[in-house]
């Protein structure tokens, strides 16, 4: 590839001296060269803008998840290395990957913010007509996943996800800013709109109508709890040794902690 290029490269210096030396010539050498390039940018342009990165690479120092010192509960640890992270300095510890499936089995992830975490599981708030909602409704199972840079640290957390209640959502909805409460009732998330300027237009449309007490929760708008049934955790060490604890439930109410090769 790269030989490809220098050689169209040289190709094109020869004929930019010869075109000077010779200008009747030239012609028919510029057409040659055409040619050639038309030919290569078909063949190769989804090939041309490789970018190597074997050398980015990072040894992960910054400590240990033992067996012997993991507590029996996977929201304690949870909570602990997400105490971390924040102490760390995370920008947006509660940022998350949620993964979806539809009914075919198509998946797809997007990054949304945890707003609350109690040990009956992990809550989000997002449009019940995205793709995730339909996704959701149409398989009420997910996968949440954290990466805490600082930390060195990675969670992944399996489980089944419901809707809050009317209620909950409500409390929520009702604690945002104004903009973002208005934000969330003008966007029909993620269908196709018209044009770049039709959100902000119809955001400013809405807020000059509205005042504080008159917004209320548009009923496609609320939480979905996830009630994890499997936990990963991942800690990084030096030469890719890494830590890795499951815990998974046991049916009897408890967790079972297994230690997994990185
Ligand atoms: C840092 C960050 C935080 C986000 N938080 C949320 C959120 O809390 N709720 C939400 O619905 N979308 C959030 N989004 C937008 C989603 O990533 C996504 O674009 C949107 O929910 C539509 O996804 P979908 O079409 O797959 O349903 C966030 C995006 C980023 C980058």
């Amino acid at each position: 590839m790269e030989i490809i290029l220098d050689l169209t490269s040289q190709h094109a210096r020869f004929l930019f001296i010869f075109s000077w030396l010779f200008p009747k010539l030239a012609f028919r050498g510029f057409r040659i060269f055409f040619k050639q390039l038309a030919f290569i940018t078909f063949v190769t342009e989804p090939i041309i803008y490789v970018m190597k990165l074997e050398e980015l690479r990072q040894n992960y120092t910054k400590g240990r998840l033992l067996i012997a010192e993991a507590p029996q509960d996977p929201f304690i640890l949870f909570k602990k290395w997400f105490d971390d992270a924040m102490q760390a300095g995370t920008i947006e510890p509660n940022a998350m990957v949620v993964n979806t499936c539809d009914k075919e089995g198509r998946l797809s992830s997007r990054v949304v913010l945890l707003k609350e975490f109690s040990n009956k599981g992990f809550v989000f708030y997002t449009n019940y007509n995205s793709v995730k909602g339909h996704q959701i409704s149409e398989h009420p199972e997910v996968s949440l996943l954290f990466w805490w840079q600082l930390t060195e640290r990675q969670v992944e957390i399996h489980g089944s996800v419901y809707k809050i209640s009317a209620a909950e959502s409500d409390h929520y909805f009702d604690s945002r800013p104004f903009e973002s409460r208005i934000g969330a009732i003008v966007s029909d998330q993620s269908k196709v709109i018209e044009g770049d300027n039709y959100m902000d237009e119809k955001f400013q449309n809405m807020l000059e109508q509205s005042d504080t007490n008159s917004i209320k929760r548009p009923d496609h708008w609320g939480g979905f709890l996830v009630d994890p049934d499997q936990f990963r955790f991942w800690q990084g060490r030096p030469g890719r040794l890494h830590d890795r604890l499951r815990y998974k439930q046991d049916g009897r109410g408890g967790w079972m902690i297994e230690r997994l090769a990185p």
